[in-house]
C-alpha cells in the first residue's frame, strides 16, 4: 500500500491504495465521488473525466498513486452554494442530455475546453469534446449547451461567476 494525499473539491484526503488502483475507482469507492462515472473499459468514453491540477484527463487513465498532491475537481465539486456552473446550467437548459450517463465528463471536457476557447464555433466545440462519447448520440444538444454557457460566461454577461476550477 502507498499513502496518497490530495485535495478533491476543496477537502484534503490522505488514504493508503493499492499501487494498481485507479485514480476512478479511488475517487468513487474510497472518497464516495460516485458523481465521476466509469463508462468503459478503454479509456475511450471521458465519462471518468476530472479536472487534475486544472487539466482536463480521464480519471481511468491515472494511477491513484499519480494523483498524489493534486488539486483536483470533480463534477461534484462545480456548484457554490446551491448555483449550478454555468456550464451546468446550460446543460441543464438546453437539454444537454439524454440518459445522463455521458454528462459529467461533458461537463468537465466543456469546462476545460472554453477554458482554452471561450468562444468556440461549432466545429470547434465538436473538435474539442471528440474524446467523450455520448451513447445516445445527443451531441447536437450537447454542442448547444456549450455555446449557450459560452454566452453565459462571456465577460458582461448576466450569469452567475463560473466556480473555480482546481489549478485555475
Ligand atoms: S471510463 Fe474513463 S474513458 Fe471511459
Ligand atoms: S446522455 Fe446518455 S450517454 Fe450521453
Amino acid at each position: 500500500m502507498t499513502r496518497v494525499s490530495m485535495t478533491v473539491d476543496g477537502v484534503s484526503y490522505t488514504d493508503e491504495v493499492e499501487p494498481r488502483t485507479l485514480l476512478v475507482h479511488h475517487l468513487r469507492e474510497r472518497l464516495g465521488k460516485v458523481g465521476t462515472v466509469v463508462g468503459c473499459d478503454t479509456s475511450n468514453c471521458g465519462a471518468c473525466t476530472i479536472a487534475l491540477d486544472g487539466q482536463s484527463v480521464k480519471s481511468c487513465s491515472v494511477l491513484a498513486v499519480q494523483a498524489d498532491g493534486s488539486d483536483i475537481t470533480t463534477v461534484e465539486g462545480l456548484a457554490r452554494d446551491g448555483v449550478l456552473h454555468p456550464v451546468q446550467q446550460a446543460f441543464h437548459e438546453n437539454h444537454g442530455l439524454q440518459c445522463g450517463f455521458c454528462t459529467p465528463g461533458m461537463i468537465m471536457a466543456a469546462i476545460d475546453l472554453l477554458g482554452e476557447n471561450p468562444d468556440p464555433t461549432e466545429s470547434e466545440v465538436r473538435h474539442g469534446l471528440e474524446g467523450n462519447l455520448c451513447r445516445c448520440t445527443g451531441y447536437q444538444n450537447i454542442v448547444k449547451s456549450v455555446q449557450a454557457a459560452a454566452k453565459a460566461m462571456a465577460p458582461g454577461a448576466h450569469a452567475s461567476t463560473p466556480a473555480p476550477v482546481a489549478g485555475e
